[in-house]
């Protein structure tokens, strides 16, 4: 037997006990006569003695040449240290050791294992597997497990199946770029990798299963940030006979079974908010609300009251001539040096931000207000502002405008700056909420098209079927996202089960009938034989875990991620395959050169 006890769970009720541990050595330390070695498992660390004066010099000499990472069996008795570690479990005892066995040796690692390792980015990630042995990573793999253990727990309490669907299908154009497979045995021929099993778990309703789930792989080719990758894995969910009111239950039910079993916080009743209210307040169809900071709209505040004097023929245009003005309210912030505004002014003007300019106003300690503007508004405006602010001694005004969408994504992005700054994205406070009202379709200027916000098959809420035809911008679904801290962790929405109605979807879309028959005539042709009303949403695993890990990246909730790139660096992937692999499947590469 390899071992009887694991490294995480002797105390000093087991003092004078023989034990028997087996693990990876952490670290080595002689001191004198004795040597001390720490030995690791999965479940935790324990200090090993090896004492020269036992008269066993052969296995003390044997330990003091043990290297890191080495794989041992420590046979010895359990006895209480004179000097406890009291941050770890087992740093009351320590193992005082009669026979040592060496199962494995190890070339010296690339780098430390352990939480502050020296390891970069990328040598970690090549080393994934030794990666994996810090207790930082691991932790988030159990936590994982558990969590998805609730999820099943909760799920299956409900009456809900666990059902897999094939990862082989067919490719469709909407959504992100699909990852495809060829077909050796139907040459010239494609599977695409699912993006979401979205078409199979209506057809589960369409057969009747009544309440499906799947922690289940989806896989995009999209570019990668930290909260993306190529695949990744959804809690997905559908029900029948269910409306949204349904579906928002039992998944904010399932929200709050997971935080009160793995983290032990209670949740009240989460709020909801329209996207439309999203978009004005917080500029972002997820806000983070772990902090207040709404947007205020100040057109009407600064129209046309420049000073006559200074620009007699109303020549100081950034306000008058944009449609859109608004500011934040970043409070006790009137102390913000010169140097930290033009620091919060580089930001706006970053590429990816894209403002032109950011205008402040202070409102300091003592009432005086200094401002970005003072040249060109009298004096009344800026208090206007202020006023419309609600801006007290002490607070500091940062005011962005321009065109309305792209004017609120640069607040927003300000505000969560500011928000960062001033220490509110605080990651153990967690502050959910459901985003409900969604436009059903979106307008694509580069394609000069609009697209479905969510995916064809979203519900148009039936009070604005009307506006299809005539305003389709307007047209308000039934979709919803749950957010939490800025992030989307899911979204669904409730499905068209009528053949006629998806088939206007489709064409409103742009798809003739040929090519809607094409891609999604299997659904189409389903609702043609007694579709019950359905509803569903797909959280993303991923992402629920690293917002339980309290980490920003949901990378390290992922056992063998990929990189920036969609590389496996471990593995080599992808990579290129063999001629005969390509002449079997009949495909010639056309690569272009770099
Ligand atoms: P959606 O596309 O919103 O909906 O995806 C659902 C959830 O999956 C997660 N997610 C991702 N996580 C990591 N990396 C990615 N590349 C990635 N893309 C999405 C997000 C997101 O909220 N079929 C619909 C659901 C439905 O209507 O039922 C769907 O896939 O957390």
């Amino acid at each position: 037997m390899y071992r009887k006890e694991t490294c995480g769970e002797l105390r000093l009720a087991n003092v004078g006990q023989e034990v028997t541990l087996a693990g990876w050595v952490q670290r080595v330390r002689k001191m004198g006569g004795l040597t001390f070695v720490d030995l690791r498992d999965r479940y935790g660390i324990t200090q090993l003695v090896f004492d020269e004066s036992d008269g066993n010099a052969e296995m003390c000499d044997k330990a003091n040449h043990l290297g890191r990472e080495y794989v041992i069996q420590a046979i010895g008795v359990v006895r209480e240290r004179e000097s406890k570690n009291a941050k770890n479990p087992t740093g009351d005892i320590e193992i005082v050791v009669s026979q040592l066995n060496i199962i494995s040796t190890s070339e010296v690692p690339p780098f430390t294992i352990e939480d502050n390792t020296d390891g970069g980015d990328d040598l970690r990630m090549q080393y994934r597997y030794l990666d994996l042995r810090r207790p930082m990573v691991r932790k988030n793999l159990e936590l994982r497990h558990k969590l998805a253990f609730e999820v099943r727990r909760y799920l299956d309490a409900h009456n809900f199946l666990e059902i897999e669907t094939p990862m082989l299908i067919k490719s469709t154009p909407e959504g992100a770029r699909d990852f495809v497979v060829p077909s050796r045995m139907n040459p010239g021929q494609f599977y695409a990798l699912p993006q979401s099993p979205q078409q199979f778990k209506q057809l589960l309703m369409v057969a009747g299963m009544d309440r499906y789930f799947q922690i289940v792989k989806c896989f995009r080719d999209e570019d990668l940030r930290a909260d993306r990758q190529p695949e990744f894995t959804q809690i997905d969910c559908e029900m029948s006979f269910a409306e949204q009111e349904d579906v928002i239950e039992m998944f904010e039910g399932m929200m709050k079974h997971l935080f009160k079993e793995l983290k032990g916080i209670e949740f009240d009743k989460f709020p909801r908010m329209t996207w439309e209210d999203a978009m004005k307040y917080y500029g972002s169809d997820k806000p983070d609300l772990r902090f207040d900071m709404k947007f205020v709209e100040l057109k009407n505040e600064t129209k046309g009251y420049q000073i006559p004097s200074v620009f007699p023929e109303g020549l100081f245009s950034v306000f008058d001539s944009v449609p859109y003005v608004a500011g934040i309210n970043a409070k006790g912030c009137a102390n913000y040096t010169r140097k930290q505004i033009d620091g919060l002014t580089d930001f706006v003007k970053k590429s990816q931000i894209g403002a032109k300019g950011l205008i402040w106003v202070r409102k300091n300690e003592d009432g005086s207000v200094k401002s970005s503007i003072d040249k060109f508004y009298a004096p009344e405006v800026i208090e206007g502002v202020l006023n419309k602010m609600e801006a007290e001694n002490g607070d500091l005004i940062l005011i962005l405008c321009g065109e309305m969408r792209k004017t609120q994504k640069q607040l927003c992005a300000l505000r969560l700056e500011m928000g960062q700054q001033l220490g509110f994205r605080d990651p153990s406070k967690f502050v959910p909420l459901w985003v409900i009202d969604f436009p059903l379709f979106e307008w694509d200027d580069e394609t000069q098209r609009y697209y479905a916000t969510h995916h064809p098959f979203t519900m148009p809420n039936p009070e604005d079927i009307p506006l299809l035809d005539t305003d389709q911008g307007k047209v308000r679904s039934w979709a919803y996202d749950c957010v939490m801290n800025g992030v989307e962790l899911g979204g669904g929405s409730v499905r068209i089960h009528d053949s006629a109605l998806q088939q206007k979807m489709l064409e409103l879309l742009g798809f003739t009938d040929e090519k809607a028959m094409e891609q999604f005539g299997c659904l189409i042709n389903a609702f043609k034989y007694g579709a019950p009303p359905h509803a569903g949403l797909a959280f993303g695993l991923d992402r629920v875990v690293s917002m339980f890990a309290e980490i920003d990246s949901i990378r390290d909730t992922i056992a063998f991620p990929k990189n920036n790139s969609g590389r496996d660096v471990m593995i080599d992937a992808p990579c290129a395959i063999d001629q005969a692999q390509l002449d079997e499947l009949q495909i010639a590469l056309n690569l272009k050169e770099e």
